[in-house]
């Protein structure tokens, strides 16, 4: 079991920013990556239709050996909560380690959250948060243009329609006064730069896709089941659309190359 997978899926690219954290936390993992890209975005439909996919998502990585599950995704995170369907295997979305890493770097009490309009409408990170800690001051915001920017490549540090659309969507955010703001989706550390040039130099981003890596190695390292082989462990990519699409693009996110093979395939 040591050596099987850890399956990481989410309903397209974002959660390659957890596979990026995990090969340099954890270089000898394999990884099995799922990116439901013929159904991407998750973040505007409704509760029932993100748990059914979540479900096909889960139930496709376990054809595969898999040791664990990340649910790589803010809106699977919010919807599946902290009763996941997975039981028998380790398994952890993103919302509960990115309100950890939060809770911890506020001094001012006063955290940001952005995620995708399913994500903001669940109020999970507000819920984890007054779990942590009961007098932080949240203010949430759903950004649903994001995504299709950053899958689209309009990522790019001085892209107009880009910034012009993160003044728009974090400006109550920034009167909101936080000194702290969780990147609610794992599409948005794409655009971190954007954001962070708008929200100013002393409100610090927490990128939820890193935050479920580190939780991941801590938990594997705690069950002791760590790889153990020798060389550097190997991605596979499994994607419901165009694998060419998916090639272009995930540069942007994995800020390399992809390193790995990459297979389409139907659910
Ligand atoms: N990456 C997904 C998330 O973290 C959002 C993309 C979508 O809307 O499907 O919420």
């Amino acid at each position: 079991m040591k050596n099987d997978a850890i399956g990481v899926f989410d309903s397209g690219m974002g959660g390659l920013t957890t596979v990026k954290e995990l090969n340099a936390l954890l270089p000898k993992e394999n990884i099995i990556y799922f990116g439901d890209t013929a159904r991407i975005p998750y973040g505007s439909r409704s509760s029932e239709t993100v748990m059914q996919y979540a479900k096909e998502d889960v139930a496709f990585l376990r054809t595969h050996a898999v040791k664990m599950i990340i649910a790589a995704c803010g809106t699977v995170s919010s919807i599946v909560g902290e009763q996941p369907f997975v039981t028998d295997l380790p398994f952890t979305g993103v919302v509960i380690p990115a309100v950890k890493a939060a809770c911890d770097i506020t001094t001012n009490k006063k955290i940001g959250v952005i995620g995708t309009p399913t994500t903001v409408k669940s109020g999970s990170y507000e819920r984890a948060i007054r779990k942590c800690c009961p007098d932080i001051v949240v203010t949430a915001k759903a950004c649903p243009l994001f995504v299709h920017l950053v899958e689209n490549g309009y990522t790019d540090f001085n892209n107009p329609v880009t910034r012009l659309v993160a003044e728009e969507y974090l400006e109550p955010v920034r009167k909101a006064g936080v000194d702290t703001l969780i990147l609610g989706c794992t599409h948005y550390p794409v655009i971190k730069d954007i954001i962070a040039d708008y929200m100013g130099p002393n409100v610090h981003l927490i990128s939820p896709g890193v935050e479920a890596a580190k939780y991941a190695r801590n938990c594997l390292t705690e069950k002791n089941l760590l790889a153990d082989r020798i060389e550097k462990g190997e991605n596979i990519y499994y994607v419901s659309d165009s694998t060419e699409m998916f090639i272009e693009n995930a540069g942007n996110f994995l800020h390399q190359d992809v390193d790995g093979k990459v297979f389409r395939c139907s659910l």
